[in-house]
Protein backbone atom coordinates (compact mmCIF):
# COMPACT_ATOMS: atom_id res chain seq x y z
CA UNK A 1 0.00 0.00 0.00
CA UNK A 2 1.29 3.67 -1.10
CA UNK A 3 1.77 6.31 1.60
CA UNK A 4 -0.78 8.14 0.01
CA UNK A 5 -3.44 5.43 0.19
CA UNK A 6 -2.57 4.61 3.67
CA UNK A 7 -3.23 8.35 4.82
CA UNK A 8 -6.00 8.25 3.25
CA UNK A 9 -7.34 4.91 4.91
CA UNK A 10 -6.42 6.49 8.09
CA UNK A 11 -8.34 9.73 7.16
CA UNK A 12 -11.66 7.19 7.08
CA UNK A 13 -10.79 5.33 9.74
CA UNK A 14 -10.98 8.35 11.86
CA UNK A 15 -13.61 9.34 10.60
CA UNK A 16 -16.17 6.24 10.96
CA UNK A 17 -14.48 6.11 14.76
CA UNK A 18 -15.09 9.44 15.61
CA UNK A 19 -17.64 9.37 18.30
CA UNK A 20 -18.76 12.82 17.84
CA UNK A 21 -17.57 14.28 14.34
CA UNK A 22 -19.60 17.60 15.41
CA UNK A 23 -17.34 18.75 18.07
CA UNK A 24 -14.67 19.17 15.73
CA UNK A 25 -15.43 22.25 14.58
CA UNK A 26 -16.94 24.22 17.64
CA UNK A 27 -19.26 27.53 16.93
CA UNK A 28 -16.63 30.35 17.93
CA UNK A 29 -13.61 29.27 16.13
CA UNK A 30 -14.06 30.27 12.69
CA UNK A 31 -10.39 30.33 12.56
CA UNK A 32 -9.78 26.76 11.63
CA UNK A 33 -12.21 26.87 9.19
CA UNK A 34 -11.25 29.67 7.52
CA UNK A 35 -7.69 28.62 7.81
CA UNK A 36 -8.12 24.98 5.95
CA UNK A 37 -10.10 26.70 3.13
CA UNK A 38 -6.70 28.49 3.05
CA UNK A 39 -4.68 25.48 2.69
CA UNK A 40 -6.68 24.11 0.52
CA UNK A 41 -6.01 26.49 -2.46
CA UNK A 42 -2.68 26.76 -1.16
CA UNK A 43 -1.29 23.22 -2.69
CA UNK A 44 -3.54 22.60 -5.74
CA UNK A 45 -0.84 19.72 -7.78
CA UNK A 46 -1.32 17.32 -4.39
CA UNK A 47 -4.64 17.13 -4.35
CA UNK A 48 -5.76 13.93 -2.57
CA UNK A 49 -3.23 15.39 0.09
CA UNK A 50 -5.21 18.71 1.12
CA UNK A 51 -8.17 16.63 0.67
CA UNK A 52 -6.95 14.35 3.28
CA UNK A 53 -5.91 16.71 5.82
CA UNK A 54 -9.19 18.85 4.96
CA UNK A 55 -11.53 15.95 6.00
CA UNK A 56 -8.90 14.93 8.77
CA UNK A 57 -9.15 18.17 10.08
CA UNK A 58 -12.91 17.96 10.17
CA UNK A 59 -12.90 14.80 11.89
CA UNK A 60 -9.95 15.26 14.05
CA UNK A 61 -10.76 14.83 17.91
CA UNK A 62 -8.01 16.73 19.49
CA UNK A 63 -9.42 19.97 19.88
CA UNK A 64 -7.97 20.77 22.66
CA UNK A 65 -4.49 19.48 21.51
CA UNK A 66 -4.84 21.83 18.88
CA UNK A 67 -5.73 24.71 20.91
CA UNK A 68 -2.70 24.56 23.76
CA UNK A 69 -0.31 23.67 21.40
CA UNK A 70 -1.23 26.77 19.14
CA UNK A 71 -0.77 29.26 21.78
CA UNK A 72 3.13 27.95 22.07
CA UNK A 73 3.72 28.09 19.12
CA UNK A 74 2.17 31.57 17.56
CA UNK A 75 5.11 33.14 17.75
CA UNK A 76 7.79 30.57 16.19
CA UNK A 77 10.54 32.87 15.97
CA UNK A 78 10.48 33.63 19.34
CA UNK A 79 10.41 30.46 21.70
CA UNK A 80 10.01 31.41 25.36
CA UNK A 81 13.21 31.52 26.67
CA UNK A 82 11.54 30.98 30.31
CA UNK A 83 10.57 27.29 29.11
CA UNK A 84 13.46 25.13 28.15
CA UNK A 85 10.86 22.06 26.90
CA UNK A 86 8.83 24.24 24.62
CA UNK A 87 11.91 25.54 22.77
CA UNK A 88 13.50 22.09 22.79
CA UNK A 89 10.04 20.53 20.89
CA UNK A 90 9.83 23.60 19.00
CA UNK A 91 13.62 23.36 17.41
CA UNK A 92 13.29 20.05 16.59
CA UNK A 93 9.61 21.17 14.92
CA UNK A 94 11.44 23.60 12.54
CA UNK A 95 14.74 21.59 11.59
CA UNK A 96 13.34 18.37 11.12
CA UNK A 97 10.39 18.89 7.96
CA UNK A 98 11.75 16.27 5.34
CA UNK A 99 8.12 16.41 4.00
CA UNK A 100 7.26 18.35 0.82
CA UNK A 101 6.57 21.56 2.34
CA UNK A 102 3.05 21.23 1.35
CA UNK A 103 0.77 21.49 4.40
CA UNK A 104 1.13 24.97 5.87
CA UNK A 105 -1.30 23.99 7.98
CA UNK A 106 1.16 21.75 10.37
CA UNK A 107 3.84 24.00 9.70
CA UNK A 108 2.40 27.01 10.96
CA UNK A 109 0.09 25.18 13.88
CA UNK A 110 3.06 22.98 15.07
CA UNK A 111 2.27 19.76 16.54
CA UNK A 112 -0.98 20.37 14.97
CA UNK A 113 -3.45 18.29 13.21
CA UNK A 114 -1.42 15.36 13.15
CA UNK A 115 0.48 15.64 17.03
CA UNK A 116 4.15 16.50 17.60
CA UNK A 117 6.37 15.59 14.47
CA UNK A 118 8.83 12.39 14.64
CA UNK A 119 11.80 13.33 13.26
CA UNK A 120 10.70 10.43 10.83
CA UNK A 121 9.66 12.22 8.37
CA UNK A 122 6.16 12.31 9.38
CA UNK A 123 4.38 13.39 13.05
CA UNK A 124 3.28 11.05 15.24
CA UNK A 125 -0.38 11.12 14.28
CA UNK A 126 0.48 9.49 10.93
CA UNK A 127 2.95 7.05 12.14
CA UNK A 128 0.73 6.10 14.83
CA UNK A 129 -2.78 5.92 15.19
CA UNK A 130 -3.84 8.35 17.53
CA UNK A 131 -7.74 8.23 19.37
CA UNK A 132 -9.55 10.06 21.91
CA UNK A 133 -6.69 10.04 24.67
CA UNK A 134 -5.23 6.77 23.22
CA UNK A 135 -1.84 6.35 20.87
CA UNK A 136 -1.15 3.16 18.87
CA UNK A 137 2.03 2.68 17.42
CA UNK A 138 2.22 -1.17 18.18
CA UNK A 139 4.86 -2.83 15.31
CA UNK A 140 5.86 -0.08 13.54
CA UNK A 141 9.42 -0.22 13.02
CA UNK A 142 9.55 2.26 16.06
CA UNK A 143 13.31 2.77 17.47
CA UNK A 144 12.22 5.62 19.78
CA UNK A 145 9.56 6.55 21.73
CA UNK A 146 7.63 9.37 19.11
CA UNK A 147 7.35 12.67 20.72
CA UNK A 148 3.02 12.24 22.13
CA UNK A 149 0.67 14.35 21.86
CA UNK A 150 -0.12 16.31 25.13
CA UNK A 151 -3.66 14.88 25.82
CA UNK A 152 -2.43 11.17 25.37
CA UNK A 153 -3.60 9.26 28.31
CA UNK A 154 -3.07 5.57 26.53
CA UNK A 155 0.23 4.83 25.16
CA UNK A 156 0.83 1.47 23.02
CA UNK A 157 4.28 0.77 21.96
CA UNK A 158 4.55 -2.84 21.79
CA UNK A 159 7.03 -4.78 19.20
CA UNK A 160 8.97 -2.23 18.27
CA UNK A 161 12.78 -2.17 18.28
CA UNK A 162 12.91 0.39 20.90
CA UNK A 163 16.31 -0.23 23.13
CA UNK A 164 16.59 2.71 25.50
CA UNK A 165 13.85 4.96 27.37
CA UNK A 166 14.69 8.64 27.88
CA UNK A 167 13.73 11.40 30.45
CA UNK A 168 12.27 13.34 27.82
CA UNK A 169 10.49 10.70 26.44
CA UNK A 170 7.07 11.25 28.55
CA UNK A 171 8.00 14.64 29.94
CA UNK A 172 4.70 17.29 30.56
CA UNK A 173 2.68 13.91 29.62
CA UNK A 174 0.47 14.57 32.78
CA UNK A 175 -2.49 12.59 31.59
CA UNK A 176 -0.74 9.24 30.99
CA UNK A 177 -2.13 6.37 32.49
CA UNK A 178 -0.81 3.68 30.95
CA UNK A 179 2.37 2.47 28.98
CA UNK A 180 2.66 -0.81 27.15
CA UNK A 181 6.23 -1.14 25.73
CA UNK A 182 6.00 -4.86 25.68
CA UNK A 183 7.53 -6.79 23.21
CA UNK A 184 10.81 -4.41 22.48
CA UNK A 185 14.93 -4.50 23.33
CA UNK A 186 15.04 -2.10 26.07
CA UNK A 187 17.98 -2.22 28.17
CA UNK A 188 18.39 1.42 29.35
CA UNK A 189 15.80 3.63 30.70
CA UNK A 190 16.74 6.71 32.10
CA UNK A 191 16.14 7.34 36.20
CA UNK A 192 13.63 10.13 36.05
CA UNK A 193 11.50 8.71 32.90
CA UNK A 194 8.60 8.34 34.58
CA UNK A 195 8.98 10.01 37.51
CA UNK A 196 6.87 13.13 36.63
CA UNK A 197 3.80 11.10 35.52
CA UNK A 198 1.28 11.50 38.46
CA UNK A 199 -1.27 9.37 36.94
CA UNK A 200 0.28 6.27 35.47
CA UNK A 201 -1.19 3.06 36.76
CA UNK A 202 0.17 0.67 34.80
CA UNK A 203 3.49 0.28 33.51
CA UNK A 204 3.95 -3.31 30.55
CA UNK A 205 7.27 -3.42 29.78
CA UNK A 206 7.66 -7.53 29.83
CA UNK A 207 9.90 -9.16 27.08
CA UNK A 208 12.83 -6.85 27.27
CA UNK A 209 16.23 -7.11 28.50
CA UNK A 210 15.98 -4.89 31.62
CA UNK A 211 18.42 -5.44 34.13
CA UNK A 212 17.69 -2.07 36.53
CA UNK A 213 14.67 -0.39 37.16
CA UNK A 214 14.07 3.20 37.33
CA UNK A 215 11.96 5.08 40.00
CA UNK A 216 8.06 4.77 38.98
CA UNK A 217 5.55 6.82 40.28
CA UNK A 218 3.68 5.49 43.64
CA UNK A 219 -0.06 5.87 41.64
CA UNK A 220 1.21 2.17 39.57
CA UNK A 221 -1.49 -0.55 40.18
CA UNK A 222 -0.01 -2.90 37.59
CA UNK A 223 3.50 -3.65 36.69
CA UNK A 224 4.18 -6.57 34.30
CA UNK A 225 8.30 -7.07 34.22
CA UNK A 226 8.20 -10.45 33.29
CA UNK A 227 11.14 -11.79 30.61
CA UNK A 228 13.66 -9.87 31.37
CA UNK A 229 17.31 -10.05 32.99
CA UNK A 230 15.67 -7.87 36.07
CA UNK A 231 18.60 -7.88 39.22
CA UNK A 232 17.68 -8.01 42.94
CA UNK A 233 20.25 -4.77 43.22
CA UNK A 234 18.66 -3.49 40.04
CA UNK A 235 15.53 -2.25 42.04
CA UNK A 236 15.38 0.57 44.22
CA UNK A 237 14.87 -0.19 47.80
CA UNK A 238 11.21 -0.66 49.47
CA UNK A 239 10.41 -0.57 45.52
CA UNK A 240 7.11 -1.45 45.74
CA UNK A 241 6.12 -0.36 50.00
CA UNK A 242 4.64 3.01 48.83
CA UNK A 243 2.54 1.74 46.17
CA UNK A 244 -0.66 1.55 48.06
CA UNK A 245 -2.91 0.58 45.16
CA UNK A 246 -0.62 -1.82 43.23
CA UNK A 247 -2.60 -4.94 42.61
CA UNK A 248 -0.70 -6.80 39.72
CA UNK A 249 3.09 -7.30 39.76
CA UNK A 250 4.68 -10.28 37.49
CA UNK A 251 8.12 -10.16 37.77
CA UNK A 252 8.42 -13.90 36.55
CA UNK A 253 11.50 -15.02 34.50
CA UNK A 254 14.20 -12.91 35.52
CA UNK A 255 17.48 -13.10 37.66
CA UNK A 256 15.98 -11.77 41.51
CA UNK A 257 17.57 -13.24 44.31
CA UNK A 258 15.13 -12.00 46.67
CA UNK A 259 11.37 -10.72 46.97
CA UNK A 260 11.50 -7.30 46.60
CA UNK A 261 10.04 -5.95 50.43
CA UNK A 262 8.34 -5.14 51.88
CA UNK A 263 4.91 -5.38 49.85
CA UNK A 264 2.00 -2.98 49.59
CA UNK A 265 -1.35 -4.36 51.26
CA UNK A 266 -3.20 -3.93 47.53
CA UNK A 267 -1.51 -6.79 46.19
CA UNK A 268 -3.67 -9.06 44.88
CA UNK A 269 -1.44 -11.24 42.69
CA UNK A 270 2.99 -11.33 42.51
CA UNK A 271 4.61 -13.71 39.90
CA UNK A 272 7.75 -14.90 40.52
CA UNK A 273 8.10 -18.19 38.82
CA UNK A 274 11.40 -18.95 37.50
CA UNK A 275 14.02 -16.87 39.21
CA UNK A 276 16.83 -17.28 41.89
CA UNK A 277 14.88 -17.00 45.13
CA UNK A 278 16.60 -19.57 47.20
CA UNK A 279 14.56 -18.27 50.82
CA UNK A 280 11.77 -16.61 52.43
CA UNK A 281 11.84 -14.65 55.94
CA UNK A 282 8.94 -14.89 58.29
CA UNK A 283 8.02 -11.43 57.63
CA UNK A 284 8.30 -11.49 53.53
CA UNK A 285 4.65 -11.73 53.72
CA UNK A 286 3.38 -11.44 57.43
CA UNK A 287 3.96 -9.51 59.87
CA UNK A 288 6.52 -11.47 62.85
CA UNK A 289 5.44 -8.77 65.76
CA UNK A 290 1.34 -8.84 65.05
CA UNK A 291 0.16 -12.41 64.37
CA UNK A 292 -3.53 -11.36 64.00
CA UNK A 293 -2.41 -9.49 60.81
CA UNK A 294 -3.59 -11.10 57.50
CA UNK A 295 -2.60 -10.68 54.36
CA UNK A 296 -6.48 -11.16 52.56
CA UNK A 297 -5.72 -9.30 49.09
CA UNK A 298 -2.83 -11.47 48.02
CA UNK A 299 -4.37 -14.54 46.35
CA UNK A 300 -1.98 -15.46 44.11
CA UNK A 301 1.45 -16.29 44.53
CA UNK A 302 4.00 -18.05 42.82
CA UNK A 303 6.99 -19.04 42.99
CA UNK A 304 7.63 -22.07 41.32
CA UNK A 305 11.01 -22.64 39.10
CA UNK A 306 13.36 -20.75 41.98
CA UNK A 307 15.63 -22.75 43.71
CA UNK A 308 13.37 -22.85 46.91
CA UNK A 309 11.51 -25.42 48.69
CA UNK A 310 8.27 -23.85 49.80
CA UNK A 311 7.77 -26.66 52.53
CA UNK A 312 10.78 -24.97 54.14
CA UNK A 313 8.90 -22.03 54.91
CA UNK A 314 5.31 -22.48 56.53
CA UNK A 315 5.77 -19.59 59.09
CA UNK A 316 6.15 -17.16 55.77
CA UNK A 317 2.38 -17.92 55.03
CA UNK A 318 0.66 -17.60 58.12
CA UNK A 319 -1.14 -14.22 57.17
CA UNK A 320 -1.97 -15.47 53.58
CA UNK A 321 -5.69 -16.95 52.56
CA UNK A 322 -3.38 -19.37 50.35
CA UNK A 323 -0.29 -21.06 49.87
CA UNK A 324 2.23 -19.52 47.25
CA UNK A 325 2.05 -22.15 44.48
CA UNK A 326 6.08 -23.09 44.65
CA UNK A 327 8.66 -26.40 44.19
CA UNK A 328 8.43 -28.90 47.47
C1 LIG B 1 9.57 -21.25 33.63
O1 LIG B 1 10.59 -21.97 32.93
C2 LIG B 1 10.11 -23.18 32.40
C3 LIG B 1 11.31 -23.93 31.85
O2 LIG B 1 12.08 -23.11 31.03
C4 LIG B 1 9.07 -22.89 31.33
O3 LIG B 1 8.58 -24.06 30.76
C5 LIG B 1 7.93 -22.11 31.98
O4 LIG B 1 7.02 -21.73 30.99
C6 LIG B 1 8.46 -20.88 32.70
N1 LIG B 1 7.38 -20.26 33.44
C7 LIG B 1 6.86 -19.08 33.12
C8 LIG B 1 5.82 -18.55 34.00
O5 LIG B 1 7.23 -18.48 32.15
Amino acid sequence: MSLHSLMVALAMALIFLDPCPGNAAPPGEPDDEGFDMENYDLNSETDWENLDINIYGDSYDYEDLDQEIEVGTVAPDTPPPANQHTAENHEEEVTLPTLPPAPVTLDFKGPGLFGPETGLGMPTCLLCVCIGGSVYCDDTGLDQIPPLPKDTTHFYGRFNKIRHVKNTDFINLNKLQSIDLTGNQISEMDEDAFRSLLQLHQLLLADNNLQVMPELPVTMRHIDLRNNRLISRGLHTEVFKDMSQLEFLYLSNNNLDYIPTPLPLSLRLLHLQNNSIQSLHEDTFCNLHDRNFIRRNLEDIRLDGNPLNINLFAQAYICLPRLPVGSH
